[in-house]
């Protein structure tokens, strides 16, 4: 018996032929000792009839949104809030699009609208309509809402293709649900996340600032928190909405991102700091809004340096671990190096913004990280996927301390 026992988990079935190993996964989940609800759309239950689902699982299959009966039972928001985790394996590509477009046109998607749990996909079809454009842009709007993706994988398929849309194996995406309850790494420990750019005032109207999304320091501050932490999210602007369960502190400049660091990081383990702070801001703030001179000559701002967020820290509290990013174009790891030694602090997440679909302001990112005696190089990720690798990284240097 594992971390999944006693777990509330949906299993929804969506109809494609790996439906058929859905059996073997309501299997391994009741083994475990989890409970499990089936729910299945009507193409499901052209690949695999509901008796079988429901003998496994010893609860009856749920397949209706508007059945009077099921409803006077365990009724669809009833099955959305009892559910600790839903898993839509096999995930058909249907259902990707109709998930997308936010419907809520049958109980799978219904209950996915609905519930506060985690939400997995082991996606499985036939691997160009995996890679067709329109899946790809589904994926990924499913993915920036917080859905996880698992698979798929590659190989041989029913219909005779080669290539990616096998749904992972059962005991994969079994494993895949128990790291969900991995929960505690980081339990009754502070953290403080700088995110996002900083504005440095120019006058009443005008500022200097950056592209940075935010999304990797909101994804980190999710994934912590998921952990156990107490997370202070101290934020420029973005368009990010605020994660549930975290401490949030919106900021406009770098001053203010320090002000705020130095509250919150006297009483934090960590600081994690991903936020692009405006290496410069303007010497003088115009009380008034800067008028268009009628001459030749352009606009001279001058510019006075910011004081170095991530290095004060350290100096003022040396007893926090200090994690840094460093976005690079060239010699990667060496410049990573050199920031660890120079701003003291125990690791750096470094990248290559250099190339394309990566790091700032993208929804994927691939790093390396960087500690005193050694060099992870982490493969290409989703940002809230590496936000979990990099949190269980980061737990394990609060254990070193
Ligand atoms: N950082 C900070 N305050 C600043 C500048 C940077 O806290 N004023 C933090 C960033 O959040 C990041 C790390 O320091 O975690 C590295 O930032 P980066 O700008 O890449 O490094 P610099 O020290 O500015 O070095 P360089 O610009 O020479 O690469």
């Amino acid at each position: 018996m594992g971390r999944l026992r006693n777990k509330h988990i949906i299993l929804a079935i969506s109809g494609g032929i790996a439906a058929y190993k859905s059996a073997e996964l309501v299997r391994l989940l009741v083994k475990t000792g989890a409970q499990v609800q089936v729910v299945m759309t009507s193409g499901a239950t052209e690949f695999i009839t509901p008796l079988t689902l429901q003998a496994l699982s010893g609860n009856p299959v749920h397949q209706h949104l508007l059945n009077p009966q099921a409803e006077a039972g365990m009724g669809h928001i009833q099955l959305a809030r009892w559910a600790d985790l839903l898993v839509i394996a096999p995930a058909s590509a249907n259902v990707i699009s109709r998930l997308a477009q936010g419907q809520a046109n049958d109980l799978l998607t219904t209950l996915c609208l609905a519930t506060h749990a985690p939400v997995l996909l082991a996606p499985a079809m036939n691997q160009a309509m995996w890679h067709d454009q329109a899946t790809q842009a589904n994926v990924q709007i499913l993915i920036d809402r917080g859905l996880q993706m698992h698979g798929p994988a590659q190989g041989e398929q029913a219909c005779g293709d080669v290539g990616a849309g096998r749904m992972l194996e059962p005991n994969e995406i079994l494993t895949a649900l128990e790291t969900q309850f991995d929960q505690g790494l980081l339990v009754d420990k502070t953290l403080v996340i700088t995110a996002g750019p900083t504005r440095e005032a120019i006058d009443p109207v005008r500022y200097v600032s950056n592209h940075s999304s935010g999304k990797m320091g909101y994804a980190i501050a999710q994934a912590a928190r998921d952990q156990g932490a107490k997370v202070i999210l101290i934020s420029g602007p973005t368009q990010l909405p605020i994660p549930d369960g975290v401490t949030f502190v919106a900021v406009q400049s770098a001053q203010n991102m320090l002000d705020a660091s130095i509250k919150a990081v006297a009483a934090a383990d960590f600081f994690i700091a991903t936020a692009a702070v405006a290496d410069y801001r303007p010497a003088k703030v115009s009380e008034q809004k800067l008028k268009k001179q009628n001459s030749d000559h352009g606009l001279t701002l001058e510019m006075v340096q910011n004081p170095d967020i991530l290095a004060s820290m350290v100096q003022r509290f040396p007893k926090a671990v200090h994690i840094g990013f460093a976005a690079e174009t060239e010699d990667i790891i060496a410049h990573a190096q050199d920031k660890l030694v120079r701003k003291g602090v125990s690791m750096i997440i470094a990248n290559d913004v250099s190339k394309p679909g990566i790091g700032f302001n993208s929804d994927n990112n691939q790093v390396s990280l960087v500690t005193a005696d050694d060099v992870q190089k982490l493969p290409l990720l989703s940002k809230p996927q590496l936000a979990r690798q990099l949190v269980e990284a980061i737990s394990h240097i609060s254990h070193k301390a």
